[in-house]
């Protein structure tokens, strides 16, 4: 595994190009917006430059790291020589599976290709393409260079050599990949996304103050951040877009969006990125 294409070059995939080039390997980082490439790799030079500025990184690693992001206007210049092609675009099914589609004809056989999707079902996805076995989720966290976790997505008709391909990748990445069998918010979303419900009910039921709940995990088991103060971070919209998603995939009550969710979300009141969620973010 030498080359590696990452589609998509926003929040996410510029953080996947960086953290591939770190790795060692050439990237080519691509996306429909011509734009959005040059802003990320303006973003992956600041957060090298800033590496360098914490003593984390050396300078002649930091250069040896952008020279190796190549950034490509045309998806199969991006994708055709690719040993792994790492999608990062749109969160939407059909627009997944039209460019896994055209990923397909464009690369060899034996490459791999990994959806990083935070929601749909890598199984419908893979379906879209010839060769399904070779198709992962490789579900990372933003901010993806420093988030260690890298979910791998295996399904019914994954070939296993890929998902031992693309965890050495997420290991030479410096991630810890997890295997999860695909369903509805893997095992990061199912279990963040119920913890975060209850929290927001136990408000509701005034069982105590926002900033106490996010104490008892945090102080009493350890978590680094309250499940409140998580969803202010994640943006409450979003929240509840998952949430919803839980809910009617899964089918259980538990993932029931609770009214003060709803309710703050028709505020606009969707967490720092407004000023206002759980908490008031100056
Ligand atoms: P973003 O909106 O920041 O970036 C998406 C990029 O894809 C944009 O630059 C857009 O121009 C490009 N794009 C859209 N359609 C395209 C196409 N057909 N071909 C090539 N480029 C295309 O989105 P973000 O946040 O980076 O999310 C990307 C994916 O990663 C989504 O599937 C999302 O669910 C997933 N994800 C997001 C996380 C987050 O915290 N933002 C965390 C984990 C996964």
């Amino acid at each position: 595994m030498k080359r590696v294409a990452v589609i998509g070059a926003g929040a996410m995939g510029h953080g996947i190009a960086q953290v591939a080039a770190m790795a060692g390997y050439d990237t080519r980082l691509t996306d429909s917006d011509p734009e959005a490439v040059a802003a990320g790799l303006d973003r992956i030079r600041k957060n090298l430059a800033g590496a360098v500025t914490r003593g984390k990184l050396t300078q002649q690693s930091a250069e040896a790291a952008i020279a190796r992001v190549v950034p490509v206007a045309d998806l199969d210049l991006a994708a055709r020589e690719a040993d792994l092609v790492i999608e990062a675009i749109l969160e939407d099914l059909v627009v997944k599976q039209s460019l896994f589609r055209q990923l397909d004809s464009l690369v060899r056989d034996d490459a791999i290709l990994a959806t990083n999707t935070s929601s749909l079902s890598v199984t419908r996805i893979a379906e879209a393409t010839k060769l399904p076995a070779r198709v992962v989720g490789m579900h990372f966290f933003n901010p993806v260079h420093i988030m260690k976790l890298v979910e791998l997505i295996s399904h019914h008709a994954v070939d296993p050599a890929a998902i031992e391909a693309v965890r050495d990748v997420a290991k030479k990445m410096g991630k810890t990949p997890i295997v999860v069998r695909d369903s509805p918010g893997f095992a990061s979303s199912r279990l963040g996304v119920l913890l975060g419900l209850e929290a927001m009910r136990m408000l509701e039921e005034g069982v105590a103050s926002a900033a106490d709940i996010d104490a008892a995990m945090e102080l009493g088991y350890g978590h680094p951040m309250g499940p409140l103060r998580v969803s202010d971070l994640v943006g409450l919209d979003v929240r509840l877009k998952i949430a919803d998603h839980l809910h009617h995939e899964l089918g259980e009550q538990k993932f029931e969006p609770p009214r003060i969710l709803r309710d703050k979300v028709t505020r606009g009141e969707l967490g720092k990125k407004t000023g206002k969620g759980f908490y008031e973010w100056a």
